[in-house]
């Protein structure tokens, strides 16, 4: 049997390797995070980047059995930000040096979408002075929308695997020809072939998942040679068919452990990849992205959606941030990293450092 220090020491890991990890305590788990913030300062810098978060609509035509704006959830009410809503808190974010946005809505796949998305990239970059690097999160979309999008200034594109293990993805999601693994891949392939920074992820701590399933889950990322990763704990939602399972769940604090985990092992096995501390390690624990901070990740995404539309999109319970406006966000998140000793890098994009040397070697 290794130990704990041995496994450490090495440059990457095997799949028993991972599931030892996965199952350390806490004096070892200790071990690992710093050994993976000792990675982050080595391979990036002290700095912590910003992406502005607009939740732009919760309209969504798919019905996965996690989330809580999926379609069959008559109890939401559905809203959709007007351009110049979108065009304030982007303005919001330039004006507060925030060098990044991310734009995220359900899954809507049609021309009028696909039109107003290359509608509001050329507004946003002219009020802007093109000066943020913006990220798409719209679900799966055909080739050509994304390289529409693309070539009107889109530089990364996030769109989550939620399990790369097929078995379970199909208990997540409805089996049929709306939530095909297979055409996540493919747009996960398109989405890097087109030359976006590609981000993807996983839920952590679903029914029926098992160690097992995360170590490929980490596994199946490195082998894809992503630029970008976002993973939280999966936290139940009431009006979901997910929900049934809430039994077999482990606890939730041993969802937000494992989180941690599985993001300091991330950034051992891909040192030079952008890594977020998602939102839903706080729906769990106050500090929870000040904790992801401390074992490896580097992005953090303050929310500057309007503070009405806030509680229509929740995908899951408990979310943070719901009664708060964007400077609310700003000021709070300020004082955590601070802190947690890191620094924001204010005014910079933070691109994917995997991204720029994988364009680099090809
Ligand atoms: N718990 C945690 N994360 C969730 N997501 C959706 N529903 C939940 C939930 N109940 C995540 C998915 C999706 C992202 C937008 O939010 O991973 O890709
Ligand atoms: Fe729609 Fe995304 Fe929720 Fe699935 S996870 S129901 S695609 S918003
Ligand atoms: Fe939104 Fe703290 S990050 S209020």
């Amino acid at each position: 049997m290794k130990s704990i220090e041995s496994i450490l020491a090495q440059d990457t890991f095997s799949k028993e390797d991972i599931i030892y990890l996965l199952s350390t305590n806490v004096e070892d788990r200790n071990k690992l995070y710093s050994k993976a913030a000792e990675v982050k300062e080595k391979y990036l810098s002290r700095k912590i980047y910003f992406r502005g978060l607009i939740e732009m609509s919760n309209l969504c035509q798919k019905n996965c059995n996690y989330c809580g704006i999926r379609i069959g959830n008559s109890k939401v009410k559905r809203y959709n930000l007007s351009d110049d809503e979108v065009l304030e808190s982007a303005k919001f974010a330039w004006e507060n040096r925030y060098g990044s946005i991310a734009i995220q809505t359900g899954e809507v796949n049609n021309k009028n979408f696909t039109e107003r998305i290359e509608g509001l990239l050329d507004k946003i970059n002219r009020a802007t002075n093109n000066e943020l690097g913006i990220t798409l999160s719209l679900g799966e979309q055909s080739d050509d929308t994304y390289q529409r999008w693309f070539n009107k200034g889109a530089v990364r594109y996030l769109l989550r695997i939620e399990s790369s293990t097929q078995d379970l993805y199909y208990k997540l999601h409805p089996n049929n020809k709306n939530h095909n693994f297979e055409t996540r891949i493919n747009c996960l392939k398109s989405l890097k072939r087109i030359g976006y920074q590609v981000g993807t992820g996983v839920m952590i701590g679903l029914p029926f998942q098992t160690l097992e399933h995360l170590a490929d889950d980490l596994l199946w990322m490195q082998e894809f040679d992503v630029d970008m990763v976002g993973m939280g704990p999966y936290v139940e939602h009431p009006d979901t068919p997910l929900f049934d399972f809430k039994d077999i769940l482990i606890p939730q604090e041993e969802r937000f452990n494992l989180a941690l985990k599985m993001t300091a092992i991330l950034r051992i096995l891909m040192k030079d990849i952008n890594i977020a501390a998602p939102t839903a390690l706080q729906a769990i624990d106050p500090l929870g992205r000040e904790k992801a901070i401390k074992c490896g990740a580097n992005i953090i995404m303050p929310n500057i959606t309007p503070g009405y539309y806030r509680n229509d999109y929740k995908l899951y319970e408990n979310k943070p941030c719901l009664d708060d406006a964007a400077d609310d966000c700003k000021k709070c998140l300020e004082a955590r990293i601070h802190l947690t000793g890191y620094e924001i890098g204010y005014g910079e994009h933070g691109n994917s450092k995997h991204h720029s040397a994988r364009i680099e070697k090809s």
